[in-house]
């Protein structure tokens, strides 16, 4: 894979570079929550328009049904960018439009346009190969030359993913080059003993990686809404807890399989539960109990990790040489349910391991509990992306690059 200081020693003073990064960041009534993908995309946009080029920056923002919808306008981040960077940023009202051609006409070396939301198009994310490259030749007429930086969206055969850089010199940004540098040192290059801590809503979405690392990890950490399919195939009630009881047979053949290959699973010994889901908005006191995770009441929810649980989890990653961490514990954005997330926070910390978090709402919850996380050995932007790399699947958008 050429990497984008290929890019700069070849010279890039005048010529059109589309970088495609991932600006999909989370927006509350318009205003962004995390900005934490913009800042991750900083040192490639830099670079380029410090050579002299004439960055053109594009990305998707949520999942609009491909044609525009002002709600997932990509304008905030642009203005956001603009502001990260202390440089004016222009921004096209469309993404291979009029608009779009102007922009890119209009910048000189070392300018930098954002287009409008790539999935306002529905090319973009078509299925079909035609509609894809069609719309990929539209996005190629708006450069010379294409930067791939946006890790989280690597996982999508997506036109700007990977039917565009087929089209152009394409090369990998700082941001790419980065996030695989780390997730090869947890496939390839693990140090012992690695230790894993899985959270989130469903197994389903994390039976691939769960998989992978059944082959590779020393400890699995189960916590989240998923840690209820677990109690439940180990024969627990959960109460009315989150549970996938499609999911049963096979968590109950990943915990043989841990127990034959010697990887340690833990699971959670307390939770805090209560009767009802607590409202997010208003952020009303839950008041939630805790009970052994054994003895879930049949009326009541788990919503987080208790606290002997806490301690388990931090003793468990504590010797840890290497550890990942995807999946919040708990309902983290509630302050009565933040504990679990934020004792797995404070013990990758702690730790002098190599820890990374992957991506999602674990890289969300870090920020928004108020970590520090230049703290952190690395915080992944992908959520999907870092899982499906650990799940030693081929990603279009990585595969793209490397041809
Ligand atoms: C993400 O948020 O994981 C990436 O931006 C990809 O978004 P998507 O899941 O909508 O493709």
């Amino acid at each position: 894979m050429k990497t984008i200081d290929a890019l700069l020693a070849e010279g890039v003073e005048g010529k059109r570079v589309f970088v495609r990064a991932d600006l999909n960041v989370p927006l509350a009534d318009g205003t962004i929550t995390d900005d934490g993908r913009i800042r991750a995309v900083l040192p490639t946009v830099k670079a380029l328009a410090d050579a002299g080029a004439k960055v053109v920056v594009a990305s998707h923002l949520g999942r609009p049904k491909g044609a525009p919808d002002p709600a997932f306008s990509l304008l905030p981040a642009a203005e956001r960018l603009g502001e990260l960077l202390g440089a004016p940023v222009a921004f096209a009202q469309d993404t291979v439009g009029p608009a779009a051609h102007d922009a890119v006409d209009g910048l000189q070396p070392g300018q930098i346009a954002v287009i409008e939301n790539l999935r306002f198009n529905a090319g973009e994310t078509a299925k079909d190969d035609a509609e894809r490259g069609a719309f990929a030749d539209r996005l190629a007429a708006l450069a010379d030359v294409y930067v791939g930086d946006g890790f989280g969206a690597v996982h999508r055969k997506h036109a700007s993913v990977f039917d565009l850089p087929a089209r152009l010199p394409h090369y990998a940004g700082y941001l790419i080059a980065t996030e695989v540098g780390v997730l090869k040192k947890l496939t390839d290059d693990v140090k012992r003993p690695y230790a894993v801590a899985l959270g989130g809503a469903k197994v389903s979405d994390k039976l691939g990686v769960i998989d992978h690392l059944l082959e590779r990890a020393d400890r699995i950490l189960i916590g989240g809404g998923m840690a209820y399919t677990f109690l439940k195939a180990q024969g627990h009630e959960v109460g009315i807890s989150l549970l996938q009881e499609d999911q049963i047979p096979a968590v109950k053949e990943y915990l043989k399989r841990a127990e034959d290959k010697g990887v340690e699973f833990v699971l959670p010994v307390d939770v805090l539960v209560s009767p009802d889901f607590p409202d997010l908005k208003t952020k009303a006191p839950a008041n939630p109990t805790t009970v052994a995770a054994d003895a879930i009441p049949a009326d009541q929810e788990g919503l987080d990790i208790g606290p002997e649980t806490r301690k388990l989890y931090a003793s468990k990653l504590s010797d840890a040489a290497t550890v990942f961490w995807n999946g919040p514990m708990g309902v983290f954005e509630h302050p009565d349910y933040a504990e679990g997330t934020k004792a797995v926070a404070q013990a990758l910390l702690d730790s002098p391991a190599f820890t990374v978090v992957g991506g999602g709402d674990s890289a969300a919850a870090v920020r928004t509990l108020g970590f520090d996380e230049n703290a952190f050995g690395h915080i992944s932007t992908g959520g999907g992306a870092s899982l499906e790399y650990l799940e030693g699947k081929t990603l279009p958008g990585l595969a793209a690059l490397e041809n």
